[in-house]
């Protein structure tokens, strides 16, 4: 239980790799915040499930993007929970896959401002508690295509590469002030995000992974969970790949 009494809040919990995340933290003890966007059922499973296993957990609406929404969403789960130790920095900016010359500026410009967006007000939302309580672990879900770009995922290696260095920039900052800020950079992962890929393609991806399978939530959420808890306090600005092996650095 390396997370006993502390509280957090996921950012995109209502599925995929937020929602392993929420249960995963809550197997170690912590308190979660699962944020969503419109999946109010999927999310309120997400509570169930943790409450159900002796857990405790709220679901907040907030779009990830909006400074309000994120106030607010921080406020409720301050409010129900307690002061939020852990921050996960998740929700899934979507972009259609398009090579440069296809791809429209705006499409561009919303999985630019989206991802960014999103890293930004939630953290402007929580980072000051955690200053003011000298304590706190933020965590950024990227991917390995911001290290290692694939053909027609411009927008969204542009866009992890960006999140990457507002990580980086916040842990230095905030470093002295006993906060962490790392990346988790999962390849692909078994989500809603990556259902539309054909099996075989998937299949042939794998051969090309070290230990030879895709990554499923599960796999991501443990690494975050080490990332959220003490046993990492001596890493921040840190950049995790959680790729089996498929991206060394
Ligand atoms: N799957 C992969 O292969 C893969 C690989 C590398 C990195 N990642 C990253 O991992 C993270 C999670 O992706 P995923 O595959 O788990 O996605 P997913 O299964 O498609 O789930 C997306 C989640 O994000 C939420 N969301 C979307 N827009 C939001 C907004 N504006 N505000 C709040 N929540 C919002 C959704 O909420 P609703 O359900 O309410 O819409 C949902 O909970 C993303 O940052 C993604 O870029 C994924």
């Amino acid at each position: 239980m390396h997370l006993e009494n502390s509280v957090a809040l996921v950012t995109g919990a209502s599925r995929g790799i937020g929602a392993a995340v929420s249960r995963t933290l809550a197997g170690h003890g912590a308190a979660v915040g699962v944020n969503y966007l419109n999946s109010q059922a999927a999310a309120e499973a997400v509570v169930a499930d943790i409450i159900g296993t002796g857990g405790r957990a709220i679901a907040v609406q907030g779009d990830s993007r909006d400074p309000d929404d994120m106030n607010a969403a921080v406020r409720a789960v301050e409010d129900a929970l307690g002061s939020i130790d852990t921050l996960v920095i998740n929700a899934a900016m979507s972009f259609p896959t398009k090579p440069f010359l296809e791809i429209d500026w705006a499409d561009f410009r919303a999985k630019l401002t989206g991802e960014i967006a999103s890293a930004f007000h939630v953290c402007r939302a929580v980072v000051p508690g955690m200053v003011e309580r000298r304590r706190g672990s933020i965590v950024a879900i990227s991917s390995t295509l911001s290290r290692q770009p694939a053909p027609g995922y411009g927008a969204h290696t542009t866009a992890k590469s960006g999140l990457d260095g507002f990580v980086k920039s916040l842990a230095l900052e905030l470093a002295p002030q006993g906060i962490r800020v790392n990346v988790v950079a999962p390849g692909l992962t078994e989500t809603d995000a990556t259902a539309h890929i054909p099996g075989e393609v998937k299949a042939m991806m794998a051969e090309h992974i070290p230990m030879r399978r895709c990554s499923v939530p599960d796999d991501i959420a443990r690494v975050v969970a080490f990332l959220a808890s003490d046993m990492s306090d001596y890493l921040t600005g840190a950049y995790l790949p959680a790729s089996g092996g498929h991206l060394m650095l």
